[in-house]
């Protein structure tokens, strides 16, 4: 067998939230297998390899969507490959705990995550089935679409669960099935990553993961420890390549086994 198919060079990979923690990781990662990225995102990241190409983009402003990967399809093409890593929030993240959640932050919360994934996903697949490219997409889940946070590893932190994270997680990796099963036909591939907890920033917080919550998270996992952030990338790069053929509608789940036990 052809040890190239696990190859991504001169493929087009268009990574929405490029910038951040996983983000920057698969970006350097794919750029490096050769392949030429476009990073989509509302924010720059100086580590960013040179060669990966920045685009300024906001997931949330609709109105301007449409206008800006027309122009992004004008200049660059179709992409061979789609990845979406972004992490939207709607305002308020300090109040998305079961006791203060609203119902106004639950619809804002769904309409800047969920719904953004799903539509940008179908707008790149209904662009690679008129150009007949037989692409592969990746949606981020996590393993809180599968299952419950536990609340008990924040307590005596600042931290807290997010009431509404596991629906949207839940519903990207629903979705990627659903997606799956439509675009297959066209040869496109829909498949979903899902991480457990990743060492690094506590999203929406100027404070770094306190060791009670580390301490406790490692000793839930049967690996002992939470993810570091370089770990996510290779998986991403094998649904994306052609090692992974006949792969679709698959959810990922990179955990060090947390939903195993
Ligand atoms: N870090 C973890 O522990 C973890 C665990 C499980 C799942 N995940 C999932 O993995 C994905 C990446 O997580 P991360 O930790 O890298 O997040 P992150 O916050 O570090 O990065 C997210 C990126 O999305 C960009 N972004 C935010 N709002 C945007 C918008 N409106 N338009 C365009 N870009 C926008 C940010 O600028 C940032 O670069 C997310 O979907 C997250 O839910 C993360």
């Amino acid at each position: 067998m052809d040890i190239n198919i696990f190859g991504l060079k001169n493929k087009k990979i268009l990574v929405v939230g490029g910038s951040g923690l996983i983000g920057l990781e698969l970006s350097n990662f794919l750029n490096n297998l050769g392949a030429k990225v476009f990073n989509l995102d509302i924010r720059n990241n100086k580590k960013m390899n040179n060669n990966v190409k920045f685009i300024k983009f906001d997931v949330t402003k609709k109105n301007l969507i449409k206008n800006k990967l027309d122009n992004f399809f004008k200049k660059n093409g179709i992409p061979d490959c789609y990845v979406n890593c972004s992490y939207p929030v709607a305002k308020g993240l300090n109040k998305y705990n079961f006791k203060d959640i609203s119902l106004n932050t639950i619809q804002s919360s769904l309409d800047v995550h969920l719904k953004t994934y799903i539509w940008l996903a179908k707008t790149i697949a209904e662009k690679m089935v008129k150009s007949k490219i037989k692409g592969s997409l990746v949606q981020f889940g996590s393993h809180y679409g599968v299952i419950g946070q536990n609340s008990d590893i924040y307590s005596g932190t600042k931290m807290s669960e997010n009431m509404v994270y596991s629906a949207i997680k839940g519903g990207i990796i629903s979705n990627t099935r659903q997606m799956a099963a439509h675009y297959g036909k066209h040869g496109i591939r829909v498949n979903c990553i899902s991480p457990g907890g990743i060492e690094g920033h506590v999203k929406g917080k100027k404070f770094a993961q306190p060791k009670s919550f580390l301490k406790r998270y490692s000793l839930r996992t049967p690996l002992k420890r939470l993810a570091k952030k370089h770990e996510i990338a290779p998986s991403v790069a094998f649904l994306l390549s052609d090692a992974s053929t006949y792969i679709t509608g698959i959810n990922l789940i990179i955990d060090g086994g947390w939903t195993s036990s």
